[in-house]
């Protein structure tokens, strides 16, 4: 490291505020792959990467894009074995909920400070969007593309936008991104090698294929991530670097995580990139955590490990890719006790919708085989969701999209969408990524209102006012919206509920 630059570059008519001085190199600390995450309404996480590691890594941050008066740090700057960065995270206090503000971190080479806005306290009703992607992979050359291997499936129409060009397009039209599991899908750097996709295949090769693929895809998100609070769960994906298993059928050899470092299991990625607000929530690192944005309670929970029940270990997980992750609770049917009590204290006169997101189903036009439908996840978590009057339920992992009627216990609420008893139940897998689409199994089950399996896109969820909600179907390719459902709920039936309202 030589000591090249002793300040940060300050954008032309910005002052030269002594906060900014820099006290050693930026050689090296360039930062990059920023992204956001809420960290309750008067608080927001700075993550960004970087080539070395920083002694405490420093976000400078203000109301005025001239006068980034004030700064936070931390001492959070990690890496892991087989990554080719450190991950630094600062957590900015203090802050005024739904407030815009500029930031820059220590040693930004961007001419111009970053901006987010603070979520919006708990209460405030007014109508807001939010993005929702499942199974998002990185795109161009090093995922999806006009064009794929050997036995590769649905590449993009040349011309088509994909779903992070979709969204950046869309950037001004929704509050925060929110991404529950299988994220950059580093893993199939393995199918993408055997299929021919990617050049000169070695399992050698294999730790620097997979962090390219996973230093592109937050390359590719800093766009939106920079500026929307990036709110991420864990997938099957996050697991492993060999994708649950995946053959060379010309060669007649079947890998297995046998060929992953360390560094590429146990979600130990996932673990290091991101900073969900668990400590606000009292959740567990990314695995589970809450957040509430305005009207609205979000919970994200972890379909992947810990679903209890006394099964520790392996068997624990909750598909069948034997991803040999976790447990990352220490106690006994950690997660579900912390959802119970999550859920029972929300104030829905506050916030009145409550949305739950976890990555696998278990309501799918999918064959009913552990590996799409997660039926220990339904043990666990529906009854739950029955008793404190969830509204939404999200999912993905299974590469289509379905809308389902409101459901408990395979049973059609008879009102629909007309104020129903039961959650909705909506997967959106189609984000897309190297691996295309799933078929969805015909007939559709009775459940299902409508489904799409040739179409990559994502989910805008419109919270409109306390009783209604509008989901829609965002058409990556040319933005179109192909599918619109408005639930009904009148929430002022719900405990909690004060006479004020
Ligand atoms: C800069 O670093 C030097 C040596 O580590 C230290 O003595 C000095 O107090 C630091 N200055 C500031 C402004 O932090
Ligand atoms: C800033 O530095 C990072 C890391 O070296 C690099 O990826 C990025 O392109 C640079 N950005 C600008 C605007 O120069
Ligand atoms: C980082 O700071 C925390 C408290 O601020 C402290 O407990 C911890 O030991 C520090 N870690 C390192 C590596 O300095
Ligand atoms: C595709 O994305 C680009 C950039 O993200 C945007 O400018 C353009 O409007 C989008 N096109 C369509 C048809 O959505
Ligand atoms: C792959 O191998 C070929 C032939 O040896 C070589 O020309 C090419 O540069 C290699 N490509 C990469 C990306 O290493
Ligand atoms: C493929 O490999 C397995 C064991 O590794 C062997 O039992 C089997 O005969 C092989 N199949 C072919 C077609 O070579
Ligand atoms: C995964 O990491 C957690 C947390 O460090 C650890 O407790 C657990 O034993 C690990 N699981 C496996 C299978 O290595
Ligand atoms: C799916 O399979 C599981 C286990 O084989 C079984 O318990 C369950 O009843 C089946 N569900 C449906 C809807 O067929
Ligand atoms: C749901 O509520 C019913 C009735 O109050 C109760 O018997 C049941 O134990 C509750 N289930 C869970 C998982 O909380
Ligand atoms: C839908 O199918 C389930 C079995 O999967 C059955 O229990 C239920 O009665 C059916 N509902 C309707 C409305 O047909
Ligand atoms: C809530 O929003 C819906 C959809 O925009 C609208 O039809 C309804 O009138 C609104 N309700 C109230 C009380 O504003
Ligand atoms: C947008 O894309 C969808 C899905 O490919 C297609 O069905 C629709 O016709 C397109 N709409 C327009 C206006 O091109
Ligand atoms: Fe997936
Ligand atoms: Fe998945």
């Amino acid at each position: 490291m030589k000591p090249s630059s002793s300040l940060v570059l300050i954008p032309l008519g910005v002052s030269l505020a002594s906060t900014v001085a820099y006290n050693g190199s930026c050689h090296d600390h360039k930062p990059m792959q920023l992204r956001l995450a809420y960290a309750g309404s008067t608080g927001m996480h700075v993550s960004w990467n970087t080539f070395s590691r920083i002694e405490q890594p420093r976000v400078h941050f203000g109301e005025c894009i001239d006068h980034l008066d004030q700064q936070a740090s931390s001492n959070i700057s990690v890496t892991y074995r087989t990554s080719t960065t450190y991950n630094n995270h600062v957590k900015l206090g203090g802050l005024k909920p739904n407030t815009k503000y500029y930031y820059q971190p220590e040693c930004s080479n961007s001419t111009t400070p970053f901006t987010f806005v603070t979520s919006r306290a708990a209460g405030d009703h007014a109508p807001f969007t939010a993005a929702v992607v499942v199974d998002m992979g990185t795109m161009g050359s090093l995922g999806l593309s006009t064009s794929a291997g050997t036995g590769g499936a649905v590449p993009l129409k040349p011309g088509e936008n994909n779903t992070i060009e979709s969204l950046e397009s869309m950037l001004h039209g929704f509050d925060f991104l929110w991404h529950p599991g299988d994220i950059a899908h580093a893993d199939y750097w393995l199918k993408e090698s055997i299929q021919g996709y990617l050049p000169n295949f070695s399992v050698a090769d294999g730790v620097k294929t997979y962090e390219r693929i996973l230093n592109a895809f937050y390359d590719e998100m800093t766009p939106i991530t920079s500026t929307k609070p990036y709110m991420v769960g864990p997938g099957d994906h996050e697991a492993n670097c060999d994708n649950g298993g995946t053959s060379d059928l010309v060669h007649n050899i079947t890998y297995t995580d046998s060929i992953c470092m360390p560094g590429q299991t146990n979600f130990t990625g996932y673990r290091n990139h991101f900073r969900m607000p668990s400590v606000e929530s009292n959740g567990l690192g990314n695995f589970w955590y809450s957040f509430d944005h305005g009207m609205t309670h979000f919970i994200q929970l972890d379909t992947e490990t810990d679903l209890g029940h006394g099964l520790i270990g392996p068997d624990e997980v909750g598909g069948s890719e034997h991803e040999d992750s976790g447990p990352f609770g220490s106690k006994m049917n950690q997660q579900t006790t912390w959802l119970a009590r999550d859920l029972a204290l929300v104030d829905r006169s506050k916030t009145p919708w409550i949305v739950v997101s976890g990555h696998r189903p278990w309501y799918i036009s999918a064959k009913n085989k552990s590996s799409s439908v997660c039926l220990d996840c339904q043990d666990v978590f529906e009854p739950l969701f029955l008793n404190h009057s969830v509204d939404l339920v999200l999912s993905g992992h299974v590469h289509a999209y379905e809308r389902n009627a409101p459901l408990y216990n395979y049973q059609i609420d008879a009102n629909e969408l007309e104020n129903p008893t039961y959650p909705w139940y909506i997967t959106n897998g189609a984000a897309g990524h190297y691996d295309g689409l799933d078929s969805l199994v015909k007939p559709l089950k009775n459940y299902s209102r409508f489904a799409l399996d040739t179409v990559y896109g994502w989910s805008r969820l419109t919270f409109h006012n306390v009783t209604h909600l509008t989901h829609e179907f965002v058409a990556s390719g040319n933005g179109s919206v192909l599918d619109t459902a408005t639930l009904r709920k009148d929430h002022s039936q719900l405990r909690g509920w004060y006479s004020e309202h």
